[in-house]
């Protein structure tokens, strides 16, 4: 009797864990796909568009972005078309020199065009010029460093902008993936 009612214990046990278990990777599962999702602002085949002015909704040419400058993008879905201008899909894209970005930034990079989330680590605006190739904030002034994975070089931004890999197809500048890093505040 004490034999049954031991295993009857264990089994109550055992489905116990088994219901944690499955609690937990229902938990896991819930927490990854919201991850997933804010991951997914911009993902990988998005086409970069430009965000302002008489092209805004066109995608953007490598060829056409003057050297040295900045433009602001949305992201675009190359299948549905739909474009992304939610605040935190916001990016700046910039052309360098490619010879002088450092290795990391490099690997993200595409014909010296870098990009980066427009939105700024301190409190949330969106960046919005280049000053002596940083880009700046305009409402507090921190300054990032493209060149370098646009770490923070002036002002009270806490770290760098999240990093968007790019690539070119047929011209174009396309996402190679998400966002590296937290976006903004
Ligand atoms: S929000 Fe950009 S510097 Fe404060």
């Amino acid at each position: 009797m004490a034999k049954k009612a031991k295993r009857k214990l264990e089994d109550t046990m055992g489905r116990r864990e088994v219901l944690k278990g499955a609690l937990g990777l229902g938990l896991a599962l819930a927490t990854g796909q919201v991850l997933a999702e804010s991951a997914s602002v911009v993902k990988a085949g998005d086409i970069l568009v430009h965000a302002t002015g008489d092209m805004a909704g066109k995608p953007i040419l490598a060829k056409d972005v003057p050297a040295e400058s900045l433009l602001m993008a949305y992201p675009m879905d190359a299948s549905s078309k739909n474009i992304n201008k939610d605040r935190n899909a916001m990016i700046v894209l910039v052309k360098l020199d490619p010879k002088t970005l450092d290795m990391d930034t490099a690997k993200h990079a595409a014909e010296g065009l870098v990009a980066y989330s427009a939105i700024c680590t301190h409190r949330g605006c969106a960046v919005g010029s280049l000053a002596q190739g940083d880009i700046v904030c305009p409402c507090h002034g921190s300054m990032y460093d493209p060149h370098h994975g646009a770490k923070v070089v002036g002002g009270p931004a806490p770290r760098a902008l999240a990093a968007l890999p790019i690539k070119l197809d047929a011209g174009q500048v396309v996402a190679a993936g998400g966002f590296i890093g937290q976006v903004g505040v």
